[in-house]
């Protein structure tokens, strides 16, 4: 590969000055199949930047070829985060050299992205986070629109799935306390503490006070932030927070936005504070009702990284058991099959009918980072519905 891209660079060299300096850190392969903006509202000038790429080794045709769509949390956080850190089909990385910083792109030796080119390709929507509220959202505008669509206009909606997700905040918030008590990094005193506060949030989450209620719960997220003085609660494990900084310098570099086609002017920021803002009444509202409805009618996949002692394994249980669908009871006590990769404990998988449910080692919050292969493992194997992720659910 190093030949050919050398190749590339030197045959574009003879047309483009700069051009050494844009192949080097954005190569030509690693380019989107497509990139650009949606509209969202043409009055406000608005619109969101995408990137899309192709199945690289599709094993059906492209009209059959699953297209999966991912969104980041925060809320208004950046999928570019996820593109170029996590899933995307090549990640930044850092080396210095002389002492100076040099950001470029490798292979990600997980994750293939595809495609949204044809209108009846089998549709997944994927998120982690705080998308576990747009990815639901999502799913069930779909559902919503397709009862009203003749069937050549639907969106071939088949799944939706979600990473760590924070969906119902009042049932997950309840268990902050028990979670950092039985993981050793509190003691009786501080869980006392820290569950006070965490019950003044969900009161004022009952109450529907929605912006009260976020603030108090960023208030428990500090207090047990501050107790612990870990890097991160989005993995106990981690000396340094996740290095996403890197994707933000990254595509800050004039060439990186030229080579997407995106305009110099613009800044990217990883994570929008205005947005966020806009959403904060937002925060604490649950979208339960919505997954409810959703496994009804097509898959679900949740799946937490074991090491997020933030919105991970725990306040995923804990929400879950509370689902009303009818296959709830069978759910739960189905049985949790250990799942290996290549010979080794990658994690654990319970399933019943559409809902999946899984528990990846050796990863936390932001889990396609830190384990790319077993993550592609999984989702490759719930798209596909194959190994333990086959079953009793066929294609409608
Ligand atoms: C956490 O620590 C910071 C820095 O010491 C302090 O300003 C903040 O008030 C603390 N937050 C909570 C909720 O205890
Ligand atoms: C699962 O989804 C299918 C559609 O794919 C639906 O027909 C079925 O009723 C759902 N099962 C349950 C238990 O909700």
């Amino acid at each position: 590969m190093g030949g050919k891209s050398t190749t590339k660079a030197c045959f574009f060299c003879f047309f483009l000055f700069h051009c050494t300096i844009s192949t080097d850190i954005f190569p030509k392969q690693a380019l989107p199949t497509k990139s650009g903006y949606l509209t969202v509202n043409p009055a406000s000038n608005s619109a969101i930047f995408y990137t899309f790429y192709e199945a690289q080794t599709p094993t059906s045709p492209p009209s059959q070829t699953p297209l999966l769509i991912w969104l980041q949390g925060g809320p208004g956080c950046s999928s570019m985060t996820g593109n170029f850190f996590e899933l995307g089909p090549w990640r930044v990385v850092s080396s210095f050299r002389q002492n100076v910083e040099h950001l470029s792109l490798e292979p990600n030796p997980g994750f293939i992205s595809l495609d949204p080119l044809f209108k009846h390709r089998p549709v997944y929507i994927t998120g982690e986070s705080y998308a576990g509220k747009y990815v639901p959202a999502i799913g069930y505008y779909i559902l919503k629109q397709n009862n009203e669509l003749v069937d050549s206009e639907r969106v071939n909606l088949r799944g939706v799935a979600i990473g760590d997700g924070f969906s119902d905040p009042e049932t997950q918030l309840a268990t902050h306390g028990v979670t950092a008590y039985y993981s050793g990094l509190i003691n009786d005193k501080q869980r006392d503490e820290l569950e006070q506060a965490q019950w003044e949030a969900i009161k004022l989450v009952k109450m529907e006070k929605w912006s009260e209620a976020s603030n108090a719960r960023t208030k428990v997220m500090d207090l047990w932030q501050n107790m612990t003085g870990l890097a991160t609660l989005y993995d106990f494990t981690k000396q340094k927070p996740y290095q996403t900084s890197l994707v933000t310098k990254f595509l800050n570099i004039n060439e990186v936005k030229k080579a997407l086609g995106v305009s110099e002017s613009m800044v990217f920021e990883s994570c929008s504070g205005v947005v966020r803002a806009a959403m904060h009444e937002d925060m604490m509202k649950s979208v339960k009702y919505m997954v409810e409805a959703l496994l009804g009618n097509t898959r679900v996949l949740l799946y937490q990284g074991l090491y997020d002692v933030k919105i991970g394994v725990v306040p995923n249980e804990a929400w879950v058991k509370t689902m009303k669908w009818n296959g709830i009871r069978e759910f739960l006590m189905a049985d949790r099959m250990i799942c290996r990769v290549n010979g080794e404990v990658a994690g654990y998988v319970q399933k019943w009918e559409n809902l999946t449910n899984v528990v990846v080692l050796g990863g936390g919050h932001i889990l396609p980072a830190d384990q790319p292969l077993n993550s592609q493992a999984m989702i490759e194997g719930w798209v596909l519905e194959s190994g333990l992720f086959g079953g009793e659910v066929k294609d409608a």
